[in-house]
Formats: structure tokens, sequence, C-alpha cells
């Protein structure tokens, strides 16, 4: 039996249970689970939300954001090995779509979560299919393991443009538009601005990264492009938050052909001025998850070549303090909260 976080019941929050150890499959491997964080996805499960509620089974072992060492194999499962610390893609995905038959795994739309659809990562072991397993070197510590999907989500977006030499806007500085900054000053961005209305949230964005940092409730970007001696504008956007007015800000302050790359969820539906995006002539591109694995090796090359996030961890706990690293998640001004299974 293990230890593990499962929402058990369709109401707020979530309750530590003794849980079985999953069995696996031919093809799978059980993991050690060492490290997890907590991801905004977690808080609309806490918080059993319409989309949780919509979307989320019950009773479910949460959690999908993890590090740890692989335990055993499955009798087909080759190139791994016993006591290999690894991470893992969390997105679970078929093969028989055109898109995944292509390559492109993560755009496979039969594509289930771990912790979201299928049981997950909070607890102290996890079954994964060895396809999804992502080997962990020495430089890669089990903490920054435990972080590297919303890293993930970070780099697909950050990558999305080519962004060297160029003036960069992301709006809203949580942890993924935190990582997303530092990502575009580690490959060349010339200036990276970020965005957001919450003070804490830019005084953690200017300790992780070489950024300008803007409250848009107190400063305008129209100044902000002034000082910086932009000419006309960002030549690429990275919208982080959801919000619709960050949107609107974003179209508003880029270049004519702007790039924009879009991460963040609206709540709903949003009013969008599309006559001003096609005078702008502006390109802008959807991003879900993580390239399957391409992300995850341009991530891990990045981070042995001195891309430094650690400081966007905000509060390490032990995994029966859960509830408070929820709180403190809920809060909306922490970093990345990271509970230890060890
Ligand atoms: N597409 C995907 O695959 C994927 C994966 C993970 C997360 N997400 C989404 O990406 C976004 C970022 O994730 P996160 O965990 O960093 O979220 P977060 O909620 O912690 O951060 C969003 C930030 O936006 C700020 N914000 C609100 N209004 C703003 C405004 N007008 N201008 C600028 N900033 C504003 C908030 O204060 C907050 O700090 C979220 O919308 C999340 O749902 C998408």
């Amino acid at each position: 039996m293990m230890k593990a976080l499962e929402k058990s019941r369709p109401e707020v929050g979530l309750w530590q249970v003794t849980a079985p150890v999953p069995e696996i499959g031919p093809d799978d491997v059980l993991i050690r689970v060492r490290k997890t964080g907590i991801c905004g996805t977690d808080i609309h499960i806490w918080n059993w939300d319409d989309w949780a509620a919509r979307t989320v089974p019950v009773p479910l072992i949460t959690g999908h954001e993890f590090a740890g060492e692989i335990v055993e194999l499955g009798r087909n499962v080759t190139g791994l090995a016993v006591g290999q610390r690894c991470s893992g893609e969390g997105h679970l995905i078929g093969r028989d779509s055109r898109q995944s038959r292509a390559g492109k795994f993560h755009l496979d739309p039969a594509t289930r979560g771990i912790g979201v659809n299928e049981q997950g990562a909070f607890a102290e072991y996890l079954r994964l299919p060895s396809f999804n397993v992502v080997p962990l070197p020495d430089a890669i510590d089990d903490e920054i393991g435990a972080i590297l999907d919303p890293l993930g989500n970070a780099v697909h977006t950050a990558l999305s443009f080519d962004l060297v030499g160029e003036d960069v806007l992301i709006t809203g500085a949580g942890p993924i538009g935190i990582m997303a900054a530092a990502v575009a000053r580690h490959v060349g961005a010339r200036h990276v601005v970020i965005t957001d209305v919450n003070p804490t949230r830019l005084e953690l964005a200017a300790k992780v990264a070489d950024v300008v940092p803007v409250n848009v409730a107190q400063e305008d970007l129209g100044d902000v492009k002034a000082r910086l001696k932009m000419r006309e504008g960002f030549d690429v956007g990275l919208e982080m938050s959801g919000n619709q007015q960050a949107l609107d800000q974003m179209v508003e302050n880029l270049v004519m052909g702007g790039r924009i790359a879009l991460l963040g969820i609206p709540p709903g539906k949003s009013p969008v001025d599309w006559s001003r995006i096609v005078f702008k002539a502006i390109t802008i591109k959807g991003v879900y998850g993580r390239e399957i694995f391409e992300t995850w090796y341009k991530m891990i090359a990045m981070l042995e070549n001195g891309l430094n996030i650690r400081p966007v961890i905000t509060h390490r706990l032990p995994a029966d303090d859960f509830a408070q690293g929820f709180e403190i998640m809920r809060s909306g001004s922490s970093g990345k909260v990271v509970l230890d299974w060890s």
C-alpha cells in the first residue's frame, strides 16, 4: 500500500488516502515518486470548479508534475533500468491518429492526462508507460525534475517563434510566465517585458530573470516602449495570463506582422477584436502541453547549459503538509510549491 492524495468526493479539497501500489503492464514502469509540483490545474481540481467537475473522474489520485526513480520494469521495457532517476510526460497519447502516426505526438486528439483523467503522481508510486519516461541527467536534481512539466509549457511557448534579438512581451507573471521570461533571455531576446497586476509576482519575476517587470494597473505599456526606445512595438507576445485585457494590450503593443503564442486559458468564451488582428497582420499560435519529446530535449539541454529557474520555487514542503501547499498556491502570490515524498 502507499500514501496518495486523492479527489475522493466531488467537492472542494483533496484527501490523503492509503491506496494500493499500482500494478504495471508489460510496457509500463513503476516510479518511486520523490518530488511533485503543485500546478494551477491541481488548484482547479482542489476547488472543484465547473471544468474539474466536467473532466475529472472521482475517485482519482491527482498530480502530474513529478520526479522520481524507476523501481520496476514491465517485461517488454528496454532501454531503461531500475534505479534510473526520471521525470516524464504526463500526457498519455494514442498511436492511431494521423498526427500521432506523423510523429506529432503532442497533437494527438486522444490525449489523456495523468492526475486529470488517469491515476496521477501525488503518491509514493506512479505507473507510467515507458514511452513517457524522461531520464534525468545528474545536473538536474529532483526538485527541478518535478517542475519540468510547467517549464516545458514555458519552453514550448517561448520557442514557438524565433526570439533572437527580438523584443518580447509576456503577459502574466505566474510561474510559467516567469520561466518563459528566463527562457527568452537565455535564447537571446533583446528586451523581455513581463506584465502582471500582482506586485509580488512581478518581484519574483525580476529575481528569476533579467526582465523589465511592468504592473499594468499602474504603468502604461506605451510608456514602457518609449523608455526602452522601441520604435514600433514588441515583435513577439507570449500570453500567459488567460486574461482578456492582457491579450488586448498585447495586440495593441505588437509591431505590424507581430507573432503571438497563446498558452493562457481564459475562463470561458472571451471577446476578441479580430479586425485589429487582421489589420496588424498578426500570426497567432495556440500552445498545448509540450512537444513530445522535442521540448523535453531542448529544456534539458538549456538547463545543462546555464538556464536557472530554481528561484521560481518559493516553497518546499513535506507531502504530509499538502493542505498548506495548496493554500499557498491558492493565494496566487507564490512561485512553484514543491512537495517532498521521500
Ligand atoms: N495551454 C496549456 O497547455 C497550459 C498548460 C499549463 C497552464 N496553462 C495556462 O497558462 C497560464 C499560466 O499558468 P500559470 O500557472 O503561470 O498561471 P497563474 O494563474 O499562476 O498566473 C497567471 C498570472 O496572470 C496574472 N494576470 C491577471 N490579469 C492580468 C493582466 N491583465 N495582465 C497581466 N497579467 C495578469 C495573474 O495575476 C497571475 O499572476 C494559465 O492561464 C494556465 O491556465 C496552459
